[in-house]
């Protein structure tokens, strides 16, 4: 699907054209009024009769436009003028973008001289209606035999005004990469573990390294993590045919010698528990809980494209969690790069288990600071659902310039704390710490509280997405199934750096 802006002089012809109103919009001007009469009127009956009152999710779509190409005509409804949000405008985008799947619809255009939105910048506009369309448009069918091709070629956004259009086509060019990465996040986490094992996603980023001459791509096998020390890492991977990576990539588009900005993301490519196993009910979502990778590499393919000047390093443990013969066992003592010893509780928290060291990895580097997202705990989907991401982190300014980008992204972010003495739930009787506490008691904090003690003093934040990761259902552009969780809010915080 190709998304620009163009200017025209006179009503564009679009096999479909998208009218957005507002909430008790009555009157029509411009193109939208050229468009009523070819339509005979049809357009300012509906906003008259009340059948759509321009409400959040309404739509009308109308048929024949006499004598010209237009076949099509949608009213979107926006909402209410005065508090339509950037995430309304990627909804309402969205909504539209999946009931043209069904369709044959080849080009579509939104007749944009006439909405009336609070968001007043143009590029903003543009980026919002390409992200909502991108993300809504995605479908997973690679697996059925019988696929059905889109049809939608284009989609334009028209404007008489050619500064308006300047605008609007930046924007789209942004947004198209924005959905793309978060597309691309939503197919490795969709990919099942048979198709995806940690080998199979190192080849991932051994491609995305292949093209820009910024990148530099590291893979730590087993025998160089075993020299590095990274036995939290490797003890996971214990009970897997399938070997453990630690893949790294370098993104130089800074300044020599500046601090890297980190993301590190955990990458289980499948996580039965281990010898602690998991109920066999629902497992098969475990395909997903490589989604903090996925995060990560969706963030980084959008990034090498938008070239920001800014370091970056991105640090994905890959692994399998599996029982077998091979598996570490509850009671195994491990010893994590920086000499912290861990007593294993139960194998089923092995996420935080490879991030320990990827974390410690990471540290090393010496980043001006680190943000990690993990599908880490179930206690997050227990305290959150799936309508907000946990986070949690040893710097509150950090915390709070993550938060601020919530509006723009429409990622909902959520603090939660980081006290000292739920590190009380950790104590080891045999180790510096244990992996799991005994009780459940804030399931979501003692996991982050682990993840601390590997992040040296360097500014932390960490986002458990174990609920954002996959959605329960369909809206607007969030389509049931995993959800690439995290890749909008880490482009739009390294781009934010970067300027
Ligand atoms: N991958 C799971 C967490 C998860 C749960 C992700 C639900 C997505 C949906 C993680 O590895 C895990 O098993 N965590 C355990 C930790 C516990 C044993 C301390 C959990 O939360 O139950
Ligand atoms: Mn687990
Ligand atoms: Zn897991």
């Amino acid at each position: 699907m190709k998304f620009d802006s163009k200017t025209s002089k006179t009503l564009p012809n679009s096999d479909a054209l998208i009218v957005p109103i507002v909430e008790g919009q009555k009157t029509l001007k411009g193109w939208a009024k050229e468009l009523d009469q070819l339509f005979s009127g049809q357009i300012s009956q509906v906003i008259k009769s009340e059948v759509n009152t321009g409400k959040k999710g309404q739509s009308t779509t109308l048929y024949g436009g006499k004598g010209t190409s237009i076949k099509t005509c949608v009213l979107l409804g926006l909402g209410d003028k005065k508090t339509i949000t950037p995430d309304d405008i990627r909804n309402a985008a969205g909504t539209l973008a999946r009931s043209i799947k069904v369709t044959k619809v080849g080009s579509l255009g939104w007749l944009l001289d006439e909405a009336t939105t609070t968001i007043s910048s143009k590029s903003e506009l543009g980026q919002l209606l390409s992200e909502g369309m991108g993300m809504g448009a995605y479908t997973f069918d690679r697996y059925l035999s019988k696929a059905t091709k889109p049809t939608l070629k284009t989609v334009t956004l028209w404007t008489s005004n050619t500064a308006d259009q300047k605008a609007l086509s930046e924007g789209c060019r942004v947004g198209t990469i924005v959905a793309d990465s978060v597309n691309t996040a939503r197919d490795l986490t969709n990919t099942p573990a048979n198709d995806l094992m940690p080998r199979h996603f190192v080849d991932h980023v051994k491609k995305l390294g292949a093209k820009s001459k910024l990148i530099k791509i590291e893979i730590i096998d087993e025998a160089k993590a075993k020299k590095m020390g990274m036995h939290a890492f490797l003890g996971v991977g214990l009970g897997s045919v399938e070997k453990s990576y630690m893949a790294v990539i370098r993104y130089n588009g800074g300044k020599k010698g500046e601090k890297p900005v980190a993301l590190v993301g955990k990458g289980i490519t499948f996580d039965t528990g281990g010898v602690s196993i998991k109920p066999s009910k629902g497992m098969g979502e475990m395909k997903g809980d490589m989604g903090g990778a996925a995060a990560v590499f969706g963030a980084m393919e959008g990034l090498i494209k938008l070239k920001p000047k800014k370091n970056i390093i991105a640090v994905m443990p890959f692994a399998e969690n599996m029982c077998s013969g091979t598996a570490q066992r509850p009671g195994d003592v491990v010893t994590a790069m920086n000499g912290t010893t861990i007593e294993i509780t139960n194998t089923d928290a092995e996420g935080r288990l490879v991030l320990a060291d990827a974390l410690c990895y990471t540290a090393k580097q010496n980043p001006s600071h680190i943000l990690d997202a993990a599908t880490l705990t179930g206690a997050v989907v227990i305290a959150l659902g799936d309508k907000a991401s946990g986070i949690m982190g040893n710097d509150d300014k950090l915390i709070a310039k993550l938060k601020a980008l919530e509006p723009k992204t429409g990622e909902r972010l959520w603090q939660l704390p980081l006290y000292d003495d739920y590190l009380d739930y950790m104590k080891s009787d045999v180790a510096d710490i244990l992996n799991a506490s005994e009780g459940r008691m804030g399931g979501t904090i003692t996991a982050a509280k682990f993840l601390e003690q590997f992040v040296s003093d360097i500014p932390w934040v960490h986002f458990d997405i174990a609920a954002t990761g996959r959605m329960g259902s369909t809206s607007g552009y969030t389509l049931k199934g995993m959800s690439g969780s995290g890749v909008r809010t880490f482009i739009a915080h390294v781009l934010s750096e970067a300027n």
